[in-house]
């Protein structure tokens, strides 16, 4: 189902993407904070440089209390990729990015975040290894600047004047935050505070970013100004985990794609096959 009815289109290559993004063009100095090889979803072979994904979940289950939610989940992102995850309310997408970013512990499983094992560390352990968690709701604190708000992102970070450098950046990706600096958080529209939270996330330098629920309550416009946002993040070599209710969208910008129901990773595939899947198409796109 387009939860938006939003016209369909095909999808587009992720340079295309970023290339065509138009306004705002953002320098590709920008954020090459990682500059991967190429997104390499195929498993270890001869010759291959990095086959080791930046994330990597295996055979995770969370439960909260007695209740189970994720069962042996496992999932790889690897450094250039977005990966969607898709799946109905109540799958367990915000569990498995809160259990990845450390506000949850799996009860058996392994995660690891560049090779470190990460399963059940504190979410301070995972803002230092370049993990940053976009909830979902956003979770501004509404009486906090728009410029406030985005230098906590940065609050680990002790060298102000390139935090500064990082600011002017990113609201150069965003310039409907330019315009809000000093605006509080709490009196922005839906997608402004989107924008905040997503930029808020850029600002920790987060090698892998995770954004949960990009699109809920935002107009189709928004919708595609977020995404194209997203695409360009991805150019300039940040890897992307996003939870996503409009598959379609998602699944046009990503690499690959997961398909979670009840606590089940039950598809996987590259976002292309995903995208002409029946099982995808007649439970997601409504066809
Ligand atoms: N704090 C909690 N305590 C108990 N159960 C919870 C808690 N948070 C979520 N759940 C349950 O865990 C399951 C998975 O929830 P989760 O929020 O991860 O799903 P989701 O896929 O993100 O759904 P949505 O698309 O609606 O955001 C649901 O059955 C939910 O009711
Ligand atoms: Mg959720």
């Amino acid at each position: 189902m387009t939860s938006n009815g939003r016209a369909r289109k095909s999808p587009l290559p992720l340079g295309e993407a970023a290339r065509s993004a138009g306004e705002g063009g953002v320098r590709a100095e920008a954020f090459a904070f990682v500059r991967p090889p190429h997104p390499s979803p195929l498993p270890e072979g001869e010759g291959v440089v990095s086959r080791q994904p930046l994330l990597r979940v295996r055979d995770v289950d969370v439960a909260y209390g007695e209740v189970q939610v994720l069962w042996g989940v496992s999932l790889d992102v690897f450094a250039g990729e977005i990966v969607a995850l898709v799946g109905a309310n109540g799958a367990g997408k915000s569990t498995l990015l809160s259990t990845i970013s450390g506000l949850l512990s799996p009860r058996s499983g392994a995660i690891e975040f560049a090779g470190h094992p990460i399963a059940g560390a504190p979410t301070q352990r995972m803002v230092e290894l370049g993990i940053a968690h976009v909830p979902e709701g956003r979770r501004l604190f509404p009486a906090m600047s728009v410029r406030d708000q985005l230098l906590l992102g940065a609050f680990r970070r002790n060298d102000r004047q390139a935090v500064e450098r990082d600011l002017q950046r990113v609201v150069e990706i965003f310039p409907r935050v330019k315009e809000r600096l000093h605006n509080l958080a709490g009196h922005l529209s839906g997608g402004e505070q989107q924008m905040v939270a997503i930029a808020r996330g850029v600002m920790a330098r987060p090698k892998l970013l995770m954004i949960d629920e990009l699109s809920l309550g935002l107009a189709p416009v928004v919708i595609e100004a977020l995404m194209e946002t997203i695409g360009r993040l991805n150019a300039e070599g940040m890897t992307i985990l996003i939870v996503e209710q409009d598959v379609q969208a998602a699944l046009e910008r990503a690499t690959r794609g997961y398909v979670l129901e009840t606590g089940h990773i039950v598809l996987q595939g590259s976002a292309e096959t995903l995208l002409r899947d029946e099982r995808v198409r007649q439970a997601y796109l409504g066809v």
